[in-house]
């Protein structure tokens, strides 16, 4: 009789085991078979009552329809499992022959990216850049640079005063000659430049701002001349501009140094031979500059019967329109990223 029932068990199992079920109904089958009640769990249980003669047969017969179960449900849950896996790897398939969106990374701004030029330059000099205050002291901005209080001088570099007269914003990178002599406590050599924001009390127009960059150099040792200056000048100029550009010096006048020079370089949009640029001088004035005034090292505790310097001061945003051929100061202050980006201007370089 238990055979009979071994046999029945074995045909439903035939029926039942049907391929490609789903994982409930594969489930369902684990528990009508091999649950706490499954049939074969059940037909397991009526081993007591099986003749002891007949125990080991009826044993070994259950225990094949077991083994039938599991191969069939290992290897349903391991199809099922292989679907499930195709699925999500289809689902989180990244094409990778999409073309990327575009995103904007920014680019340098050329007036920075000029200042970086200088900086490069004479840090090959060997000067160190250093920083110095926007809001600066009547004192070093004008009178330990020889300008003193009431002098005409300082009419050309009318700024804007914070707080009376003896705090303002400072007019030139100037006063930071004056501070990295008093730092330097009479040691030599200086060599610095300071490139940095400057202001004065100016109408905005194309070649005016009220706020512009400087970049101011000192230099202070033994036996310095106006010669040093010039060849210090000529390499910047042709390091920047190309190996044919010629520098001239021009006589001029400035408080803090003397003798004061204008420092001009061949038109770098003609190159010398006339054009709008340099109003057909074939020249263009780019820098001011001159042997540092003895009462300017005095004032800041160098004595001018042992050293001597050059300095010199210009507007980064000169040189940046010469570069790349800008005509208006105010392109540099306006919010057109694409006219003071280097992104699009890198071919013209
Ligand atoms: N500070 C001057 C200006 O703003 C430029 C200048 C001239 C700087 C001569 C110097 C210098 O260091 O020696 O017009």
């Amino acid at each position: 009789m238990e055979n009979k029932r071994v046999l029945e068990v074995k045909e439903n199992l035939k029926k039942d085991l049907k391929k490609n079920i789903t994982l409930n109904e594969l489930n369902d089958l684990k528990v009508k078979y091999l649950g706490k009640k499954g049939i074969i769990t059940e037909l397991n249980s009526e081993i007591k009552n099986i003749p002891n003669e007949e125990k080991k047969e009826f044993g070994m017969k259950v225990n094949e329809l077991r083994k039938t179960f599991n191969e069939f449900y290992d290897s349903e849950k391991e199809r099922l499992n292989q679907e499930e896996l195709n699925k999500r790897l289809e689902s989180e398939a990244v094409d990778i022959s999409l073309p990327a969106t575009k995103v904007s990374m920014g680019s340098p701004n050329i007036l920075e990216k000029v200042i970086e030029e200088v900086e490069e330059v004479f840090m090959s000099m060997g000067y160190d850049v250093v920083d110095g205050p926007e809001i600066e002291l009547d004192k070093y901005n004008f009178e330990m640079l020889n300008i003193p209080k009431g002098h005409p001088a300082r009419d050309a570099q009318d700024t804007f005063y914070i707080e009376g007269e003896e705090i303002l914003l400072r007019s030139q990178t100037s006063p930071v000659q004056v501070r990295t002599m008093l730092k330097g406590e009479g040691k030599v050599p200086i060599r610095m430049i300071c490139p940095g924001k400057t202001y004065r009390r100016d109408d905005d127009d194309a070649s005016h701002s009220h706020q512009f960059m400087q970049i101011e150099g000192l230099l202070v040792d033994k036996d310095i001349s106006l010669s040093d200056l010039k060849g210090t000048m000529d390499v910047l100029f042709k390091r920047l501009f190309g190996k044919n550009v010629e520098t001239r010096f021009r006589p001029s006048y400035y408080q803090f140094t003397e003798p004061s020079v204008e420092v001009d370089i061949t038109c770098v949009n003609c190159h010398g031979e006339g054009c709008n640029v340099c109003k057909h001088t074939g020249w263009v004035t780019v820098v001011g500059a001159g042997v540092v005034h003895p009462n300017v090292l005095r004032m800041s505790g160098y004595d001018p019967q042992v050293w001597s310097g050059f300095a010199f001061g210009f507007g980064a945003e000169r040189l940046a329109m010469m570069k790349y051929d800008i005509n208006d100061i105010r392109t540099f202050y306006n919010t057109d990223l694409r006219e003071v980006s280097t992104f699009d201007r890198e071919d013209e370089e």
